[in-house]
């Protein structure tokens, strides 16, 4: 069965912390007076996240898959960014928290090389935009615990703490938070392997509220990159219907036949969408250096499996993606993203 897009938007492994549980969580942080910077690589609406900082010196960055609730969450966010974390490039080690509730679910087909759950991926696609000291919050169904996880836990992070979801939060998905800090260097430490290792078994307390917090978030790095691999077809079309350089471009190309000299230079992201939208394919450089430049942005579609209780439902999730080659004098063929 296909899901029509609202139903898919509805779903995606979509299971929000419940707003009491995020005021719980939040009551194990201390703030400093430095401003911090705090990443949910899968955020939602924004809602979780928008609590967490609520009436603090932070600085919130979200990256959702599904375009809707990205929407909702840019109301909620001071950054937002409407793709998959795996789309998305961050500058490493600038975050003081990562609050991580991933979705439940198993990898995708061609996603991994053999079949993996996400809440594990999630961990290891995303530890590395935290801090030295950042503090993790990271948020799965207990049975989830696996070896796996629990043997990256120990080797990046350390304090931990953990709890089951307080009251009837817990009956549906029997979720739990895990605190943790990360290392300045990696290192498996046994001990802490072994307690993580035995969580799936273990009756958790319920998460209290705190008086006094546990965890203190370091200030927040500098997030010098925050941004999506992929265009996005109507932002492109936007982007470009509003730039004034493109109407100049395009006056110039329509005069001469060939594209003019820019009124400014051109930064990046111009380049970027010049060469993905094919406008500076040819040949280019001189002597050596000279090779011929593709560009060009292809849909591709994502598809995988959820269940709905006994149901299964087949899911597609279709997005943009670009590609730039070049081809060499020696025959070889470099692709650059
Ligand atoms: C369990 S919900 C968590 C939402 C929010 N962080 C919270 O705690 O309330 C997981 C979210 O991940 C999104 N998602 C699924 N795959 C994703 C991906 N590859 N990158 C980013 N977000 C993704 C889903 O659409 C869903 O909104």
């Amino acid at each position: 069965m296909i899901l029509t897009r609202p139903q898919a938007r509805i779903k995606m492994g979509y299971y929000p912390t419940p707003l009491p549980v995020v005021d719980r969580i939040a009551s194990f942080l201390e703030f400093p007076d430095e401003n911090v910077t705090l990443l949910d690589p899968c955020c939602g609406d924004g809602a979780a996240l928008s609590r967490l900082a609520q009436g603090r010196n932070a600085e919130t960055y979200g990256i959702e898959l599904d375009q809707h609730r990205a929407g909702l969450a840019r109301e909620a966010l001071d950054h937002v960014l409407a793709c998959g974390y795996e789309d998305a490039r961050i500058t490493n080690a600038a975050f003081s928290g990562l609050f991580l509730n991933p979705p439940y679910d198993w990898a995708e087909a061609g996603e991994t090389e053999r079949s993996e759950r996400k809440e594990g991926l999630f961990l290891r696609g995303t530890a590395r935009y935290l801090r030295p000291g950042g503090v993790l919050v990271y948020i799965v169904p207990q049975t989830q615990m696996r070896n796996g996880v629990a043997r990256f836990l120990s080797y990046r992070f350390q304090n931990f703490s953990a709890f089951r979801f307080p009251g009837e939060h817990y009956d549906e998905y029997r979720q739990i938070v895990l605190f943790g800090v990360k290392k300045r260097r990696g290192e498996l430490a046994g001990d802490d392997f072994e307690r993580l290792q035995a969580i799936p078994r273990e009756t958790l307390s319920e998460l209290p509220c705190l008086d006094s917090p546990r965890y203190s978030l370091p200030p927040g790095g500098e997030v010098r990159l925050f941004r999506s691999t992929l265009i996005d077809e109507e932002e492109l079309e936007q982007e470009l219907r509003a730039s004034p350089l493109w109407e100049r471009l395009r006056y110039d190309n329509n005069s001469t036949g060939k594209l003019g000299r820019p009124p400014l230079p051109l930064h990046a992201g111009h380049l970027g969408l010049l060469l993905a939208s094919g406008q500076l394919d040819g040949v280019v450089g001189d002597g050596d250096d000279r090779h011929v430049v593709r560009g060009k942005v292809e849909k591709v579609v994502h598809r995988y499996q959820e269940y709905e209780g006994e149901r299964r439902v087949e899911i597609e999730v279709e997005r943009y993606q670009v590609s730039i080659k070049l081809l060499r004098q020696d025959g070889r063929i470099v692709t650059l993203m």
